[in-house]
Order: C-alpha cells, then sequence, then structure tokens
C-alpha cells in the first residue's frame, strides 16, 4: 500500500509536508535512517521490546470466512550469548532513540521483572540516572496459575526518562481515586459512578489500567498487545498535538493507533511483517484514519484479477481472482485452511490515483514512492476477527476523469501486491 497522502501540518524534513510511516524492519538501520532527516525532532518514544524471556512467541492467524486458525511464529525472544546479548541489542538501539529525541522528548520503555534492573542501569548510563522521571509500575489483574514459588507477577515496569527534565512536555493527568472512607469534612469534589464514590487526583506512578481480556474490541490476536488505555496515559501527558511520536517495536500498533487518534504524527516500525499487518489493519479500520506510509520489501508476486461494471458515472470494482505467480508466500500450514482462491485475501483496497506510481526514488532501504498531497478516493474491504465477510464487488464509486486504480490485495500474513489499471 504505497499510500501516503496530506497529512497533518508540514513537517520539518526539507519543507515536505509531513506523512507518517510504519516500517518493516529491524529498527537499526531504521533508525540510522531517520537519523539523517529527524534528529532531534521526536517528541516521545515509548518502546515495549522483548523482554528477555527466552519465550518464542506466535499469533493466530485466521484464514478466509470460515475464520479457521493457525499459529503463526511472530518473534523470537532470545538471544546470543542470554542476558547480554539482550542488553547489547537495546543499547544500539536506545543510543539512537536519544539522537531522535528533541530536547523536549521523552522515552518510555516498557519492561517486566527478568530485564527492568539491568536496563534501567544502561538507561541511567544514557540518559542521566537525574533524567529517570519515574519508574512506573503498570500493576494488571489476569489470571492464570498461580507460581510454583513466591507471589502472582501481576506488573510492568516502564522506565520514563526525559532527555532534559527542565524542558520536557508534560500535561498532567488526572484518574479517579475511589474512596474507601470519607473522611469528615473535605472541600475537595466527591463525584460517584458505578464503582462508587471518587475524587479525581493527579495519575500516580501506577497505573491500575486492566490489560487486555479475549472478548474486548481492541484485541487483534496479537501476543504482547497493549491496552489503549495505557498509551493514550503516556501519549498524552509526554506529548503535543504538533508532536511526532515513535514505537521502534510497535507489535501490532497500539501506540500509533492512540498517536493517530489524538492528532500526533507518528512513526512506527517492526521486524516482524506479520506485527505491520496488523498494525495497518487497524489504521486502516480506524474513522478517518490519515494518510501513512508503509516502507517495506519489494511486494510479492501475485497475479490480481479485477472487473470494472460501470453503473452511469460510477465504478464498482470487482476482485476476481487472487493467485500465486511462482512460489506460493504463504506455508503449507495456512495453504491447506484454503478452499476458494478469496480465503488467501485479508484485505483488499481501490484507490484512485492521478497517475501511475513513479518507480522508487527514495534510496534508503525499500523506501516506497511517496504520493504526498492529496487524499484519493479510497474503497477497502478487511477481515476483522469478528466479521469474517470479505466483499468481492466495491461500492459504486465516483472517480475524477482520467487517472487509474491501485488495487492493492493482502494475504493472510500481510504479503501484498499492488496492480494500476488505467482507466
Ligand atoms: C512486546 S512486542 C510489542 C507489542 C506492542 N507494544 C503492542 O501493543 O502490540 C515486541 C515487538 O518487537 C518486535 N521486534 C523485536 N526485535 C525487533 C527489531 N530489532 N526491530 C524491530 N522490531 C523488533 C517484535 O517483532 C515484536 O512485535
Amino acid at each position: 500500500m504505497d499510500r501516503a497522502m496530506r497529512n497533518g501540518p508540514e513537517g520539518r524534513e526539507s519543507g515536505q509536508p509531513w506523512v507518517n510511516r510504519l516500517a518493516a524492519s529491524d529498527n537499526a538501520p531504521f533508525m540510522r535512517h531517520l537519523g539523517a532527516t529527524l534528529k532531534g525532532q521526536i517528541d516521545l518514544v515509548y518502546v515495549d521490546p522483548p523482554f528477555a524471556t527466552g519465550f518464542h512467541f506466535s499469533a493466530r492467524v485466521r484464514v478466509g470466512e470460515s475464520g479457521r486458525e493457525v499459529v503463526v511464529p511472530v518473534y523470537e525472544d532470545r538471544w546470543v550469548g542470554g542476558m547480554a546479548g539482550y542488553l547489547d541489542m537495546l543499547t544500539e538501539r536506545f543510543r539512537s532513540m536519544r539522537e531522535l529525541l528533541s530536547d523536549r522528548g521523552s522515552i518510555y520503555v516498557h519492561l517486566d521483572y527478568r530485564a527492568a534492573a539491568r536496563v534501567r542501569c544502561l538507561l541511567d548510563d544514557l540518559f542521566g540516572a537525574d533524567s529517570l522521571i519515574n519508574e512506573i509500575v503498570w500493576y494488571y489483574k489476569t489470571g492464570g496459575m498461580p507460581e510454583r514459588l513466591g507471589f502472582g507477577r501481576k506488573h510492568d515496569t516502564i522506565l520514563y526518562y526525559a532527555k532534559d527534565p527542565a524542558r520536557a512536555i508534560w500535561n498532567p493527568q488526572k484518574e479517579k481515586s475511589y474512596l474507601t472512607h470519607r473522611y469528615g469534612f473535605s472541600n475537595i469534589a466527591i463525584h460517584e459512578d458505578e464503582r462508587g464514590p471518587y475524587t479525581w487526583v493527579n495519575c500516580r506512578d501506577v497505573f491500575d489500567i486492566p490489560a487486555l481480556r479475549g472478548n474486548q474490541p481492541e484485541r487483534v490476536d496479537f501476543p504482547t498487545q497493549k491496552p489503549e488505555a495505557l498509551l493514550e496515559r503516556v501519549v498524552l501527558a509526554s506529548s503535543h498535538e504538533d508532536s511526532i511520536v515513535a514505537d521502534f517495536f510497535c507489535g501490532s500498533g497500539t501506540a500509533l493507533v492512540v498517536a493517530e487518534r489524538l492528532g500526533r504524527r507518528w512513526i512506527g516500525c517492526d521486524a516482524s511483517p506479520l506485527a505491520v499487518h496488523t498494525t495497518a489493519k487497524r489504521l486502516q479500520a480506524m474513522n478517518d484514519v490519515r494518510g501513512y506510509e508503509v516502507i517495506d520489501e519489494p511486494r510479492t508476486d501475485y497475479a490480481v484479477g479485477v472487473s470494472l461494471q460501470r453503473e452511469g458515472a460510477e465504478l464498482r470494482v470487482a476482485l476476481t481472482s487472487v493467485e500465486p505467480e511462482g512460489v506460493d508466500p504463504l506455508p503449507e500450514s495456512v495453504r491447506h485452511l484454503i478452499e476458494h482462491w478469496s480465503d488467501r485475501v485479508d484485505w483488499w483496497e481501490v484507490e484512485w490515483r492521478p497517475h501511475r506510481a513513479r518507480p522508487r526514488q527514495d534510496g534508503g532501504r525499500g523506501l516506497a514512492q511517496r504520493e504526498r498531497d492529496t487524499r484519493f478516493p479510497r474503497w477497502l474491504s478487511q477481515r476483522t476477527r469478528q466479521r469474517r465477510v470479505l466483499e468481492l464487488t466495491s461500492a459504486p464509486l465516483s472517480l475524477p476523469s482520467g487517472g487509474g486504480l491501485v488495487v492493492t490485495v493482502a494475504d493472510v500474513l500481510g504479503n501484498r501486491c499492488s496492480i494500476y489499471v488505467a482507466l
């Protein structure tokens, strides 16, 4: 989806309009690439890197209309050299994040008990121990098995550093504090909701925010997905509307979805194509999402069949076939769940363009051509966890004269292919 359109205020990159961006890449080369134009310009970095768990993480992917599930690996949290190798990997990356942060910038690093203490030492060295503003405890009440030994582990640690504590953006946030007793006379306003009486207090460094449950609409079947409410607090507290917010280990894109909803500019990156696919789907499903660019490897070769149906001044586009041209990008474990060719498709999109996209120009690692200026007419059908039906014929589209259509198809693992149909 080379989709990058009008997007908010002017950026600070060589006078070009700003374009939000999502990269399918190892974040180390990607951040080096960003350093050429965005050094000192990012106001907020939130990262939720692997935690040195020693686990393989996989996601449940639903295939076709039946929604039958297959388990697909997403990322490995094992490190050559163990903890030392893990810390080396992070050190290099935190250096790049520090370079990208503005003078009013902050970084929030999300960890658990395994790595928090060691990563704190590393961040103290890089940012200065005085720049640690909070060691936030995100406390949740998930169920699960009791520990064989010890108390139930029900919190994560988020280390929050300001690049320059004297200049950092800070917007105080309030939370409800429920009253267990009434302490006689008080001039503080007491409110009441279904949980009982409460007062508004400044947010504390212990965040009591529920973890995601299985039936919550925001859940997208991505392992380690964090709740939007958690990211909302972070983004509201440490960024302004003109800020750039970045998550370089974005997973299912929670930070980016929240940044988009709150009108921030954003940059996301993840090394897993399935994570980028999941993020892109979450963004697509948002109402009136602003244009963004996906930066990724060359496309998959699919032969995509479409037919055009004119209805007066309007046009419908029908997707008639999607077949691999050569090696099938889907593994056998997914292929055997495909009964009809359309089961392979997770979403497809039609977008009008005034002209065929020019060849890639940016010279960066797989940077896609940018179409910067306009939001073009488009139509999308996507399968979601709740709604498995894919519409194979678009709604009637009213299009400007001339130009052509870019039809993009993504398979269930996020392999994408675009074709251009001249009108
Ligand atoms: C804990 S998950 C992030 C979850 C995310 N906060 C969410 O709400 O969905 C960590 C992510 O880091 C990604 N990752 C690991 N190493 C990476 C690297 N070198 N560059 C980019 N992404 C990486 C993994 O693919 C995984 O999606």
